[in-house]
């Protein structure tokens, strides 16, 4: 994430100074410090800021955006560790674990309503942004009940489907980034027209990026990637690989896959046998091909914008850098 380096360290010094003033009581705050300070790649961050430069050299007026929408995600990550029974992010122990499950609650929704309290600095802009936030969290929500949802239904239920686990990702991930490209470019002024043109751009990149993060969660590296490798395995997860799988494998190894996900396990007989079935179903090649058509999509629908090429290019390079992330 070379490209976006210099939003990163900006983002993570105006969060710095805002989290210095928070204090008592340490057992609320600490967990709340911890998710906002241990590292993460302020993707969402970065999309508001390079979103507001694309239409304005004022680009700095973004910052209290920016650092709303990254705030929001990393509560969202808070409570979905609980809910996904992870142990590790980011290398390290995820707060429910550090901790424990009720501190990652409140800590959660602490972290959920600084967002809102970043937010409120972006006074002139309360008013065309906040229904656009408050929106995208909701369905943040939504996706992540569907994703409960697909995770305790069976691979033969009607709603293991494609059209479903896109769906369910549109909603879990994509419209967060693509909500953080419309908010940036409705601060640099853009036109709604243009402004639309960037949240549709965010949702075929941000589909495209849960994609990725099911790939690395089975084939990724545990220290690049920071997460167990194999927990959405282990969690009967329906990501894109096990639709994919079903899609492509024989009666005989779908019955098998089927017996495998009949169990909640974090077994590593589980995960190297589901595994085999993956390669054996060459997902990785499916998830590519479909992936390769979502980044396509977004190239044309920048192309398309009524901006100088000079502008475009910002974005188009962390497209690329996205496009081929191992973190
Ligand atoms: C993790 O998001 C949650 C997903 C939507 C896949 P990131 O991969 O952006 O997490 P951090 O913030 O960089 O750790
Ligand atoms: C997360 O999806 C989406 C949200 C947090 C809203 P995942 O459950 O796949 O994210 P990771 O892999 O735990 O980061
Ligand atoms: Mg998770
Ligand atoms: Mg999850
Ligand atoms: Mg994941």
């Amino acid at each position: 994430m070379h490209s976006i380096q210099h939003y990163q360290d900006l983002i993570n010094a105006e969060l710095n100074c805002r989290l210095e003033r928070i204090d008592e009581p340490k057992g609320l705050y600490e967990p709340c410090k911890y998710i906002l300070r241990n590292g993460g790649k302020r993707v969402r961050a970065s999309l508001v800021m390079l979103a507001a430069k694309m239409f304005s050299p004022r680009y700095e007026r973004a910052i209290p955006v920016a650092l709303a929408f990254e705030t929001f995600h990393n509560f969202t990550l808070i409570h979905d560790d609980i809910m996904d029974e992870a142990l590790i992010r980011r290398n390290q122990p995820c707060v429910h674990v550090k901790w424990n499950t009720n501190t990652a609650i409140l800590s959660g929704d602490a972290v959920m309503i600084l967002a809102y309290t970043f937010f409120e600095e972006a006074r002139e802009y309360i008013t065309a942004i906040l229904p656009l936030l408050n929106k995208t969290a909701l369905e943040v929500c939504e996706g992540q009940q569907y994703d409960i949802d697909l995770e305790q239904a069976l691979l033969t239920d009607a709603l293991t489907n494609e059209a479903m686990y896109i769906r369910m990702i549109e909603l879990k991930t994509s419209v967060l980034l693509a909500a953080c490209l419309k908010a940036g470019a409705v601060v640099g002024g853009a036109s709604a027209s243009d402004a639309d043109k960037l949240y549709e751009i965010g949702r075929n990149i941000g589909i495209a990026f849960q994609l990725q993060d099911d790939i690395l969660d089975t084939y990724g590296n545990v220290e690049t990637f920071g997460k167990k490798i194999g927990g959405d395995i282990a969690e009967n997860k329906k990501t894109y690989l096990v639709i994919a799988a079903l899609q492509n494998l024989n009666e005989g190894d779908t019955q098998e896959l089927m017996r495998l996900y009949a169990q909640k396990t974090d077994s590593a007989e589980k995960y190297t046998a589901v595994r085999a079935l993956f390669d054996k179903a060459q997902v990785l090649e499916k998830a590519n091909a479909t992936m390769n058509v979502l980044y396509e999509k977004a190239y044309t629908i920048l192309d398309s914008l009524s901006l100088a090429e000079v502008k475009k290019t910002e974005l188009r390079t962390f497209i690329d850098e996205l496009r081929t992330r191992e973190l």
